[in-house]
Protein backbone atom coordinates (compact mmCIF):
# COMPACT_ATOMS: atom_id res chain seq x y z
CA UNK A 1 0.00 0.00 0.00
CA UNK A 2 0.86 3.95 -0.07
CA UNK A 3 4.02 4.36 2.21
CA UNK A 4 2.48 7.78 3.38
CA UNK A 5 -0.74 5.90 4.42
CA UNK A 6 0.88 2.40 5.57
CA UNK A 7 3.26 5.02 8.00
CA UNK A 8 -0.07 6.79 8.99
CA UNK A 9 -1.88 3.49 9.97
CA UNK A 10 1.28 2.46 12.20
CA UNK A 11 1.36 6.05 13.89
CA UNK A 12 -1.52 5.41 15.21
CA UNK A 13 -1.46 1.22 15.69
CA UNK A 14 1.63 1.64 18.23
CA UNK A 15 -0.59 3.83 20.78
CA UNK A 16 -1.90 0.97 21.66
CA UNK A 17 -1.19 -0.97 25.18
CA UNK A 18 0.62 -3.57 25.68
CA UNK A 19 1.75 -5.96 28.69
CA UNK A 20 4.53 -4.17 30.60
CA UNK A 21 4.52 -2.03 27.42
CA UNK A 22 6.97 -4.27 25.56
CA UNK A 23 5.33 -3.13 22.11
CA UNK A 24 5.88 -6.70 20.62
CA UNK A 25 4.64 -5.92 17.35
CA UNK A 26 6.32 -5.43 13.86
CA UNK A 27 4.35 -4.26 10.68
CA UNK A 28 5.09 -5.03 7.14
CA UNK A 29 3.69 -2.84 4.03
CA UNK A 30 2.64 -5.34 1.33
CA UNK A 31 0.43 -4.93 -2.13
CA UNK A 32 -2.75 -6.37 -0.55
CA UNK A 33 -2.32 -4.29 3.07
CA UNK A 34 -0.51 -4.78 6.03
CA UNK A 35 0.94 -7.48 8.12
CA UNK A 36 0.75 -7.66 11.62
CA UNK A 37 3.63 -9.77 13.15
CA UNK A 38 4.22 -11.22 16.68
CA UNK A 39 7.92 -9.87 17.48
CA UNK A 40 8.41 -12.85 19.97
CA UNK A 41 11.76 -11.18 21.40
CA UNK A 42 9.85 -8.38 23.34
CA UNK A 43 7.62 -11.60 24.85
CA UNK A 44 7.25 -11.95 28.88
CA UNK A 45 7.98 -15.51 28.95
CA UNK A 46 7.17 -15.25 32.88
CA UNK A 47 3.82 -13.74 33.61
CA UNK A 48 3.04 -14.44 29.97
CA UNK A 49 4.17 -18.18 28.91
CA UNK A 50 1.49 -18.37 26.97
CA UNK A 51 2.16 -15.03 24.68
CA UNK A 52 -1.88 -14.81 25.41
CA UNK A 53 -1.28 -11.21 26.69
CA UNK A 54 1.22 -10.68 23.50
CA UNK A 55 -1.66 -11.75 21.26
CA UNK A 56 -3.82 -9.27 23.13
CA UNK A 57 -1.78 -6.27 22.73
CA UNK A 58 -1.49 -7.07 18.84
CA UNK A 59 -5.40 -6.61 18.89
CA UNK A 60 -4.94 -3.42 20.63
CA UNK A 61 -2.88 -2.67 17.51
CA UNK A 62 -4.83 -4.32 15.08
CA UNK A 63 -7.74 -2.11 16.43
CA UNK A 64 -6.57 1.37 16.44
CA UNK A 65 -5.09 0.32 13.07
CA UNK A 66 -8.76 -0.83 11.77
CA UNK A 67 -10.16 2.62 13.12
CA UNK A 68 -7.32 4.75 11.45
CA UNK A 69 -7.95 2.79 8.03
CA UNK A 70 -11.68 3.89 8.61
CA UNK A 71 -10.30 7.96 8.47
CA UNK A 72 -8.45 7.36 5.60
CA UNK A 73 -11.10 5.27 3.47
CA UNK A 74 -9.82 2.21 3.84
CA UNK A 75 -12.13 -1.07 4.00
CA UNK A 76 -10.49 -3.40 5.73
CA UNK A 77 -10.96 -7.41 5.98
CA UNK A 78 -8.98 -9.30 8.99
CA UNK A 79 -7.44 -12.83 8.59
CA UNK A 80 -6.90 -13.35 12.01
CA UNK A 81 -3.87 -15.84 13.62
CA UNK A 82 -4.23 -19.63 12.81
CA UNK A 83 -2.02 -20.10 16.04
CA UNK A 84 0.17 -18.92 18.41
CA UNK A 85 2.76 -18.30 16.04
CA UNK A 86 1.05 -16.67 12.97
CA UNK A 87 0.59 -13.50 12.33
CA UNK A 88 -2.69 -10.94 11.76
CA UNK A 89 -2.84 -10.11 7.91
CA UNK A 90 -5.11 -6.93 6.86
CA UNK A 91 -6.53 -6.80 3.23
CA UNK A 92 -6.85 -3.18 2.92
CA UNK A 93 -9.30 -1.29 -0.27
CA UNK A 94 -9.97 1.99 -0.64
CA UNK A 95 -13.64 2.20 -0.72
CA UNK A 96 -15.38 5.74 -1.09
CA UNK A 97 -18.84 4.74 -0.45
CA UNK A 98 -18.20 4.87 3.71
CA UNK A 99 -16.38 8.55 3.23
CA UNK A 100 -16.91 10.46 6.00
CA UNK A 101 -18.70 8.28 8.49
CA UNK A 102 -15.93 8.80 11.06
CA UNK A 103 -15.77 6.35 13.91
CA UNK A 104 -15.70 9.07 17.23
CA UNK A 105 -13.55 6.78 18.80
CA UNK A 106 -10.50 7.55 16.29
CA UNK A 107 -9.78 11.16 18.16
CA UNK A 108 -9.69 9.12 21.48
CA UNK A 109 -6.32 6.93 20.77
CA UNK A 110 -3.78 9.22 21.39
CA UNK A 111 -5.39 10.25 24.66
CA UNK A 112 -6.24 6.66 25.86
CA UNK A 113 -3.75 5.61 28.85
CA UNK A 114 -4.01 3.17 31.19
CA UNK A 115 -4.40 5.13 34.58
CA UNK A 116 -2.29 3.06 37.38
CA UNK A 117 -3.32 5.38 40.16
CA UNK A 118 -5.56 5.47 43.13
CA UNK A 119 -8.72 6.84 41.86
CA UNK A 120 -11.51 9.02 43.53
CA UNK A 121 -15.02 7.85 44.90
CA UNK A 122 -17.24 8.90 42.20
CA UNK A 123 -19.32 6.66 41.11
CA UNK A 124 -20.66 6.18 37.50
CA UNK A 125 -24.00 6.60 36.22
CA UNK A 126 -26.09 3.90 34.77
CA UNK A 127 -25.98 6.30 31.11
CA UNK A 128 -21.95 5.07 31.38
CA UNK A 129 -22.02 1.98 32.18
CA UNK A 130 -24.49 1.23 29.78
CA UNK A 131 -22.35 2.81 26.86
CA UNK A 132 -19.11 1.02 28.26
CA UNK A 133 -21.50 -2.18 28.51
CA UNK A 134 -22.42 -1.77 24.47
CA UNK A 135 -18.80 -0.77 23.12
CA UNK A 136 -17.76 -4.11 21.09
CA UNK A 137 -19.51 -6.88 19.28
CA UNK A 138 -16.94 -9.63 18.39
CA UNK A 139 -18.20 -13.54 18.51
CA UNK A 140 -17.00 -15.26 21.34
CA UNK A 141 -15.48 -12.86 23.60
CA UNK A 142 -18.28 -10.78 26.17
CA UNK A 143 -17.76 -8.46 29.00
CA UNK A 144 -18.91 -8.98 32.53
CA UNK A 145 -19.26 -5.92 34.74
CA UNK A 146 -18.74 -6.68 38.64
CA UNK A 147 -19.65 -3.39 40.78
CA UNK A 148 -21.78 -4.68 43.62
CA UNK A 149 -19.48 -4.89 47.39
CA UNK A 150 -20.11 -8.34 47.41
CA UNK A 151 -18.85 -9.26 44.15
CA UNK A 152 -15.97 -7.07 44.83
CA UNK A 153 -15.39 -8.85 48.00
CA UNK A 154 -15.31 -12.80 46.58
CA UNK A 155 -12.78 -11.54 43.92
CA UNK A 156 -10.62 -10.33 46.69
CA UNK A 157 -8.53 -13.58 47.57
CA UNK A 158 -8.09 -14.75 44.46
CA UNK A 159 -6.38 -11.50 43.26
CA UNK A 160 -4.43 -12.09 46.53
CA UNK A 161 -3.74 -15.60 45.75
CA UNK A 162 -1.85 -14.97 42.58
CA UNK A 163 -0.40 -11.72 43.67
CA UNK A 164 1.27 -14.35 46.11
CA UNK A 165 1.76 -16.62 43.65
CA UNK A 166 3.78 -13.67 41.33
CA UNK A 167 5.50 -11.61 43.82
CA UNK A 168 7.05 -14.83 45.71
CA UNK A 169 8.45 -15.81 42.01
CA UNK A 170 11.76 -14.05 42.13
CA UNK A 171 12.01 -14.52 38.17
CA UNK A 172 8.70 -12.86 37.98
CA UNK A 173 9.91 -10.09 39.81
CA UNK A 174 13.43 -9.82 37.74
CA UNK A 175 11.41 -10.24 34.81
CA UNK A 176 8.89 -7.04 36.00
CA UNK A 177 12.53 -5.00 37.08
CA UNK A 178 13.70 -5.22 33.62
CA UNK A 179 10.69 -3.80 31.93
CA UNK A 180 10.56 -0.85 34.79
CA UNK A 181 12.27 2.61 33.71
CA UNK A 182 13.18 3.82 36.77
CA UNK A 183 13.89 7.49 35.86
CA UNK A 184 12.44 9.85 32.74
CA UNK A 185 16.20 9.83 31.05
CA UNK A 186 15.95 5.70 30.99
CA UNK A 187 12.48 6.04 29.57
CA UNK A 188 13.04 8.80 27.32
CA UNK A 189 15.96 6.81 25.98
CA UNK A 190 14.42 3.03 25.65
CA UNK A 191 10.71 4.53 24.57
CA UNK A 192 9.31 1.10 25.99
CA UNK A 193 8.75 -0.48 29.11
CA UNK A 194 6.76 0.87 32.54
CA UNK A 195 7.93 4.33 33.34
CA UNK A 196 7.98 4.52 36.71
CA UNK A 197 6.22 8.12 37.24
CA UNK A 198 3.55 6.48 35.44
CA UNK A 199 2.88 4.11 38.53
CA UNK A 200 3.32 7.32 40.67
CA UNK A 201 6.58 6.30 41.94
CA UNK A 202 10.11 9.04 42.22
CA UNK A 203 12.57 8.50 39.65
CA UNK A 204 15.24 6.50 42.07
CA UNK A 205 17.14 5.34 39.24
CA UNK A 206 18.11 1.68 37.36
CA UNK A 207 20.32 1.06 40.75
CA UNK A 208 18.39 1.97 43.54
CA UNK A 209 14.93 1.39 42.21
CA UNK A 210 16.01 -2.54 41.19
CA UNK A 211 17.22 -2.55 45.10
CA UNK A 212 14.55 -1.43 46.36
CA UNK A 213 11.91 -3.07 44.22
CA UNK A 214 13.97 -6.58 45.26
CA UNK A 215 14.26 -5.88 48.73
CA UNK A 216 11.15 -3.59 50.49
CA UNK A 217 8.13 -4.41 47.51
CA UNK A 218 7.22 -7.59 49.27
CA UNK A 219 3.84 -9.86 48.51
CA UNK A 220 2.58 -8.32 51.51
CA UNK A 221 3.25 -4.32 50.69
CA UNK A 222 2.17 -5.58 47.09
CA UNK A 223 -1.59 -7.05 48.76
CA UNK A 224 -1.96 -3.92 50.61
CA UNK A 225 -1.41 -1.34 47.79
CA UNK A 226 -3.99 -3.69 45.45
CA UNK A 227 -6.83 -3.79 48.02
CA UNK A 228 -6.65 0.02 48.79
CA UNK A 229 -6.80 0.78 44.94
CA UNK A 230 -9.75 -2.12 44.56
CA UNK A 231 -11.70 -0.41 47.28
CA UNK A 232 -11.37 3.00 45.24
CA UNK A 233 -12.41 1.70 42.09
CA UNK A 234 -15.53 2.01 41.25
CA UNK A 235 -15.97 -1.83 39.78
CA UNK A 236 -14.34 -4.34 37.60
CA UNK A 237 -14.81 -5.45 33.83
CA UNK A 238 -13.89 -8.84 33.03
CA UNK A 239 -13.36 -9.99 29.29
CA UNK A 240 -14.23 -13.47 28.85
CA UNK A 241 -13.49 -15.84 25.54
CA UNK A 242 -15.82 -18.91 24.41
CA UNK A 243 -12.00 -20.13 23.37
CA UNK A 244 -8.61 -20.12 24.41
CA UNK A 245 -6.40 -19.34 21.01
CA UNK A 246 -4.87 -16.94 19.24
CA UNK A 247 -7.36 -15.24 17.22
CA UNK A 248 -9.60 -15.18 20.81
CA UNK A 249 -6.91 -13.59 21.98
CA UNK A 250 -6.70 -10.98 19.39
CA UNK A 251 -10.07 -10.19 19.61
CA UNK A 252 -10.36 -9.70 23.06
CA UNK A 253 -7.61 -7.42 22.52
CA UNK A 254 -9.66 -5.44 19.86
CA UNK A 255 -12.39 -5.48 22.46
CA UNK A 256 -10.53 -3.84 25.44
CA UNK A 257 -9.16 -1.37 22.92
CA UNK A 258 -12.32 -0.29 22.11
CA UNK A 259 -13.31 -0.59 26.34
CA UNK A 260 -10.15 1.77 26.77
CA UNK A 261 -11.02 4.29 24.01
CA UNK A 262 -14.53 4.46 25.32
CA UNK A 263 -13.70 4.92 28.52
CA UNK A 264 -11.72 7.92 27.59
CA UNK A 265 -14.51 9.45 25.53
CA UNK A 266 -16.39 9.30 28.70
CA UNK A 267 -13.72 10.50 31.25
CA UNK A 268 -13.82 7.16 33.16
CA UNK A 269 -10.46 5.44 33.72
CA UNK A 270 -9.14 2.11 33.95
CA UNK A 271 -6.13 0.01 34.28
CA UNK A 272 -5.54 -3.75 34.90
CA UNK A 273 -5.83 -6.30 37.66
CA UNK A 274 -5.01 -9.10 35.71
CA UNK A 275 -2.74 -11.34 38.17
CA UNK A 276 -5.99 -14.11 38.50
CA UNK A 277 -5.79 -13.99 34.56
CA UNK A 278 -2.36 -14.56 34.51
CA UNK A 279 -2.07 -17.69 36.67
CA UNK A 280 -3.60 -20.56 35.05
CA UNK A 281 -4.99 -22.28 38.55
CA UNK A 282 -6.39 -18.88 39.59
CA UNK A 283 -7.97 -18.45 36.10
CA UNK A 284 -9.75 -21.84 36.57
CA UNK A 285 -10.71 -20.87 40.20
CA UNK A 286 -11.95 -17.33 38.83
CA UNK A 287 -13.74 -19.20 35.60
CA UNK A 288 -15.83 -21.38 38.75
CA UNK A 289 -16.39 -17.95 40.71
CA UNK A 290 -18.06 -16.53 38.01
CA UNK A 291 -20.01 -19.61 36.95
CA UNK A 292 -18.39 -20.18 33.87
CA UNK A 293 -15.86 -22.80 34.01
CA UNK A 294 -15.78 -23.28 30.20
CA UNK A 295 -14.57 -20.22 29.05
CA UNK A 296 -11.88 -18.64 29.93
CA UNK A 297 -11.40 -15.38 31.88
CA UNK A 298 -8.43 -13.27 30.24
CA UNK A 299 -8.29 -9.86 31.55
CA UNK A 300 -9.56 -7.62 34.71
CA UNK A 301 -9.92 -4.27 34.39
CA UNK A 302 -10.57 -2.00 37.23
CA UNK A 303 -12.58 1.83 36.20
CA UNK A 304 -13.20 5.05 38.09
CA UNK A 305 -12.39 8.40 37.87
CA UNK A 306 -9.54 9.51 38.26
CA UNK A 307 -6.62 12.51 37.15
CA UNK A 308 -4.52 11.49 34.65
CA UNK A 309 -0.97 9.94 35.03
CA UNK A 310 2.03 10.79 32.88
CA UNK A 311 1.85 9.53 29.18
CA UNK A 312 3.92 5.93 28.65
CA UNK A 313 6.56 6.25 25.43
CA UNK A 314 6.24 4.84 22.40
CA UNK A 315 9.66 3.46 20.20
CA UNK A 316 9.71 5.29 16.47
CA UNK A 317 8.28 3.79 13.96
CA UNK A 318 10.84 2.89 12.07
CA UNK A 319 11.87 0.65 14.98
CA UNK A 320 8.70 -2.04 14.47
CA UNK A 321 8.34 -1.57 10.46
CA UNK A 322 9.59 -4.47 8.63
CA UNK A 323 11.39 -2.71 5.19
CA UNK A 324 10.50 -5.80 2.55
C1 LIG B 1 -2.45 -7.55 27.62
C2 LIG B 1 -2.09 -6.46 28.59
C3 LIG B 1 -1.77 -6.80 29.90
C4 LIG B 1 -1.46 -5.80 30.82
N1 LIG B 1 -1.22 -6.16 32.12
C5 LIG B 1 -1.03 -5.20 33.04
C6 LIG B 1 -0.91 -5.53 34.42
O1 LIG B 1 -0.97 -6.70 34.80
N2 LIG B 1 -0.73 -4.52 35.31
C7 LIG B 1 -0.68 -3.22 34.92
O2 LIG B 1 -0.54 -2.32 35.77
N3 LIG B 1 -0.79 -2.87 33.61
C8 LIG B 1 -0.97 -3.82 32.67
N4 LIG B 1 -1.12 -3.48 31.36
C9 LIG B 1 -1.04 -2.06 30.97
C10 LIG B 1 0.33 -1.73 30.39
O3 LIG B 1 1.30 -1.67 31.41
C11 LIG B 1 0.24 -0.40 29.62
O4 LIG B 1 -0.64 -0.57 28.56
C12 LIG B 1 1.59 0.02 29.08
O5 LIG B 1 2.45 0.33 30.14
C13 LIG B 1 1.50 1.23 28.16
O6 LIG B 1 0.84 2.29 28.81
P1 LIG B 1 -0.43 2.98 28.16
O7 LIG B 1 -1.43 1.92 27.89
O8 LIG B 1 -0.90 3.95 29.22
O9 LIG B 1 0.00 3.66 26.91
C14 LIG B 1 -1.43 -4.45 30.41
C15 LIG B 1 -1.73 -4.12 29.08
C16 LIG B 1 -2.07 -5.12 28.17
C17 LIG B 1 -2.43 -4.76 26.76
Amino acid sequence: MKTDDFNFLVEFAIKAPSGHNTQPWKFENIDTGIIIHPDFKRALPVVDAENYELYISLGCALENLLLAAKQKDYKCNVQYPENAASSIIIDLTKDDAGKGTLDILFNEIAKRQVTKSKYNDKPLSDDVLEQLGSCFKFEGISMRILDSKKDLENIIPLIIEANNLQFNNSDFLNELVHWIRFSKNEAEKKKDGIWSATMGMPGLGRLLGSLVMKNFVTAKSEEKRLIELLKHSQGLAIFISDTNNAEAWVKTGQAFQRFGLTATHLGVCHAHFNMPCEEIVVRQKLAKELGIENKHPLLLIRYGYAERMPYSYRRNIEKVIIKS
